[in-house]
């Protein structure tokens, strides 16, 4: 009978607290659908989730921290298609394998990418900031969340295509980035969605096109870079949970399902929805679409960055 009896741990948990470490600074994407969905994953499972933003290197010190953390259900992370695939070929010697040291857990959010600038940047429109960055390519610059980073990574994506090479400004999250680009302290930036939502409602910053082959619902009148007059560009990321490797199957599908029941919950739904986010379907929320949509991802990337480090 034994033999078929599920360990202790799994059975109880959880039975404290657990970290959810995010890898960029507070108030960016990573965190603030982190704490969406962690929200109500907590009541779930009866225990609160504490964030933990442990910011620095684009994401990869927080990833080294949790694919070196116990693998006991108590330390997970909200990771991206930067710390968990453009990170591949961007740190040779990066200390951590995406697939290698980690658990998926589930995909929680698809964010389109958006091409923002601070509300005075010259250009009115996407031909005109095409024009403008082409031929101020020395004097422009672009703020990023650290080499590796999505709005590091998409903006290198929309440089190769228009063939220049600005300044990029790191910032330890797109969180402290906005904060300087509605400042007017930097120019322009590759920034997911759920950034940028309020602010372009506030009028704060501008935005010059949604990078997705389709309009957002929560940001209308936000031309897609296709009708903008650059369908090349096309860019889109995605936020998803992990847990260190060797984490026990019993803890991973629990938080698995308390995921899944956030991210089917109206309110949570809601709250991602009006910030932009695409909701994956419960086809992609499982472990194994997340393993494979990881293995992708690196494959994607790692030739288009490849020739850049
Ligand atoms: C990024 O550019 O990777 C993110 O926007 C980081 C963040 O969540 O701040």
């Amino acid at each position: 009978l034994c033999a078929f009896a599920a360990p202790a741990d799994a059975q109880t948990y959880p039975t404290r607290s657990i970290t959810m470490i995010v890898p960029f600074a507070a108030g960016g994407p990573t965190d603030v659908i982190s704490r969406i969905v962690t929200g109500h994953m907590a009541q779930t499972l009866g225990q609160s989730i504490i964030i933990e933003n442990v910011v620095g290197a684009g994401g990869t010190t927080a990833t080294t921290r949790a694919a070196r953390a116990a693998n006991d259900g108590y330390t997970l992370i909200t990771g991206h298609m930067g710390t968990h695939a453009a990170s591949v070929p961007l740190y040779p010697k990066l200390a951590y394998h995406p697939e290698k040291d980690f658990e998926p857990i589930a995909l929680l959010a698809g964010t389109p990418i958006l091409i923002l600038a601070r509300k005075d940047f010259p250009p009115k429109d996407l031909k005109e900031f095409v024009a403008y960055v082409k031929a101020n390519a020395e004097k422009v610059n672009a703020a990023h969340a650290g080499v590796g980073s999505v709005s590091h990574v998409s903006c290198e994506l929309l440089h190769s295509i228009l063939d220049i090479k600005p300044v990029g400004v790191p910032f330890n999250g797109t969180g402290p980035a906005m904060n300087a680009l509605v400042a007017g302290q930097v120019d322009y930036m590759c920034d997911q969605i759920v950034n940028a939502v309020p602010q372009i409602n506030a009028g704060t910053i501008k935005a010059y096109a949604i990078a997705t082959p389709e309009r957002n619902p929560s940001l209308p009148n936000v031309p897609t870079t296709a009708e903008a007059g650059l369908p090349k560009f096309q860019a889109q990321a995605w936020n998803a949970m992990f847990a260190p490797k060797g984490t026990s199957p019993a803890i991973l599908a629990s938080l698995n399902a308390a995921a899944n029941k956030a991210l089917d919950d109206e309110t949570v739904k809601k709250r991602l929805l009006e910030l932009g986010s695409v909701i994956p379907g419960p086809a992609e929320r499982t472990p194994e679409a997340l393993a494979t949509l990881v293995k992708n991802e690196i494959a994607k990337w790692t030739p288009v960055l490849k020739p850049a480090t």
